[in-house]
């Protein structure tokens, strides 16, 4: 049995973990933790878990999360897990962390985009937990760094035209769209809801923090150096990315091709749909079909007008952008299926 410890239990992908591991059948949560509803059940922190979790929360304590877990999720801002999973090692604990922490592996790109790290022989040790493309590696990891959330919905739609070298490794751009609830909990002045209601708003346009994963991640897949021009966009949803990604290939491709190579990288991945109809209303990629699952849904498009190939991709931020994906990763550490509780479909319509 999985016994979890929830760190930041009191933020967005700390509540979207106590949700999924209640549903899970082999994990059950048996410790809490915030530094700001210390002693509180987690059902008056999130009101959609009352009645179905019965456990206070705690400060955090590497005694009593040894004695109590043998799986630690870290849902807290950059630069905590650093300092804490110190405490934790040589326990024997899996340690799953949602922060950028233990993500890249050139500590050069984390001091530039992040500031400050104060364990880098542990980076070492962790493995990006895409499981898409590192499933073998993740199997065996004690520490599982998973994706930032535009991340994964870059990685996933290129990672199949870089791998089988049909695209220009310099020319990508990424325009990808994101709600609220990837910004935290913590409220903030772009995050009130005067300022935050109804917006398209571009930001990060260049320099996003997520640009240096996406460049690591698929420069292994290409052996080779690959440039990536990344923009976000707030809009007015809660939850939900829609990626829009702008490729050139090196030479002519067709539908046919397109389809041979996307179903060779992902016909036996279970979270993976590619959503590619020639008409209807959600012939392409639409966060709304797919909001509180863990899938990520990727379509293209050939534009021989210019030589491009469009992708389109959509996840739910929360879940196969942070804590579908987060247990996903834990299923595998674990020796389970990596579908075990999670496989089931998204709320529609939302
Ligand atoms: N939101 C998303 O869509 C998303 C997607 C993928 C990955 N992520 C990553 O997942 C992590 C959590 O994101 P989130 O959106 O859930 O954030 P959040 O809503 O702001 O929650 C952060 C949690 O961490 C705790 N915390 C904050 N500062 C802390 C500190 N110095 N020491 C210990 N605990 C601290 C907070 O509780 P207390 O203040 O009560 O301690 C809170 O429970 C971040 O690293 C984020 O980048 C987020």
């Amino acid at each position: 049995m999985i016994e979890a410890a929830i760190i930041g239990i009191s933020g967005y992908t700390g509540g979207e973990l106590a949700r999924l591991l209640l549903i899970h059948p082999e994990a059950e949560i048996t410790y809490a933790s915030s530094r700001t509803h210390n002693g509180k059940l987690i059902g008056s922190v999130h009101p959609h878990l009352r009645k179905l979790l019965n456990l206070r929360i705690q400060s955090f304590n590497p005694e009593k999360i040894s004695d109590s877990c043998n799986f630690v999720f870290f849902a807290t801002p950059h630069g905590v897990s650093q300092t804490m999973i110190p405490q934790l090692m040589d326990r024997g604990l899996k340690i799953i962390d949602l922060s950028a922490d233990f993500r890249l592996k050139n500590l050069n790109t984390y001091v530039h985009y992040y500031g400050r790290h104060t364990c880098p022989e542990l980076v070492k040790k962790a493995v990006y937990g895409l499981p898409e493309i590192h499933k073998e590696e993740i199997k065996k990891a004690e520490i599982v760094a998973c994706p930032g959330c535009m991340a994964s919905a870059s990685i996933l739609p290129l990672a199949p035209l870089i791998s089988e070298k049909v695209i220009d490794l310099e020319k990508i751009v990424v325009d990808a769209k994101i709600g609220s609830s990837g910004s935290g909990v913590k409220p903030s002045r772009s995050t009130h809801h005067p300022e935050r209601a109804n917006v398209i708003r571009p930001y990060k346009v260049a320099k996003h923090r997520h640009t240096a994963e996406i460049e690591q991640e698929l420069s292994l897949l290409a052996e080779a150096d690959v440039k990536v021009s990344f923009s976000a966009h707030a809009v007015d949803t809660v939850r939900g990315i829609l990626a829009t990604i702008h490729s050139f290939p090196l030479r002519e491709v067709t539908e046919k091709e397109l389809w041979r190579i996307y179903r060779k990288f992902y016909g036996q991945e279970p979270f993976i749909r590619i959503i590619k109809r020639r008409e209807g209303l959600y012939s392409l990629p639409d966060p709304k079909t797919l909001i509180g699952s863990n899938f990520c849904d990727i379509g293209f498009e050939i534009d021989e007008h210019v030589g491009r190939v469009v992708l389109v991709s959509a996840l739910d931020n929360l879940v196969k952008g942070a804590a579908g994906q987060a247990i996903q990763n834990m299923n595998l550490v674990a020796g389970l299926d990596e579908t075990t509780g999670l496989f089931f479909p998204g709320l529609f319509p939302v």
